[in-house]
């Protein structure tokens, strides 16, 4: 596909898809020698890369001392509840492998989803040492992300006035548009932006018809999401691929 801003590769099957993204994350905690700030995504997609970083050679090959994790959305529930992307992460791998201070949760204690984002915002902004983003000095090192069947990416849907927000890192959604009908916290487009890579997974064949639309251009959220680095990375199994596609 000709997109200079996004490069498109493709994976065999989903076992193969988490093996290439759990690579680059590596390669990514590799590239920086100090701290490191990971921005994990909810849904399925990510699971099987969750469960590969517990095991070995990737477990070993993390310096989990010096590796945060962050989500980029959350659905407004306990994290005890399995709808927690954070509490989907937890259980899966970093609570036996991460120190419990390199885990940055979206609150959801808070009376309501805008002063969780408001809380979210604070933590990253102290991780991140400023109040604003510059440009060549990213916040993550990679941000992982997925497409739902609408085009929407975090917590990011379609029409959605979260989208075009500028200025703030993470804002409330009260309303999600697909299931699970629950309120929302999302980082922004300029947040998520904010990184040396973004890596989406998409994987399966119930993904083929909005990613025929979404590689045909459509504006729609998961297309609006890039790299301020320009490092958009699309990571698609043979499943997802449009009748047709040829990757470059
Ligand atoms: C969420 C997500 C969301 C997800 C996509 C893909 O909280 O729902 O972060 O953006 O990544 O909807 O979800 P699946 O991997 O389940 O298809």
């Amino acid at each position: 596909m000709a997109d200079s801003e996004r490069q498109i590769i493709t994976a065999a099957d989903t076992a193969e898809l988490a093996m290439t993204a759990a690579a680059r994350i590596i390669a990514r905690i590799d590239a920086n020698a100090g701290l490191i700030a990971i921005c994990l995504s909810g849904g399925s997609s990510p699971k099987q890369l969750y469960r590969l970083l517990a095991t070995d050679p990737y477990r070993n090959r993390i310096p989990w001392d010096r590796v945060h994790w962050f989500i980029g959305d959350e659905r407004f529930v306990p994290e005890t509840s399995d709808l927690s992307n954070m509490g989907v992460a937890r259980r899966i791998f970093l609570d036996q492998c991460a120190p419990a201070s390199n885990i940055h949760p979206v609150s959801t204690d808070a009376a309501n989803p805008d002063s969780s984002a408001e809380q979210y915002a604070r933590d990253l902004k102290s991780f991140y040492g400023a109040d604003e983003l510059k440009l060549g000095r990213p916040l993550f090192d990679l941000v992982l992300m997925g497409a739902g069947s609408d085009g929407h990416t975090a917590s990011l849907f379609p029409g959605d006035p979260a989208l075009d927000e500028t200025a703030r890192w993470v804002v409330g959604v009260p309303k999600a548009h697909l299931e699970p009908f629950v309120p929302r916290v999302t980082l922004t487009l300029p947040a998520l932006g904010s990184c040396h890579e973004m890596l989406f997974e998409v994987a399966g064949s119930g993904k083929r018809a909005i990613l025929t639309r979404l590689l045909d251009g459509e504006n729609l959220p998961a297309n609006r999401a890039r790299s301020a680095d320009g490092n958009t990375v699309w990571l698609v199994d043979r499943a997802a691929l449009p009748e047709g596609f040829r990757s470059s």
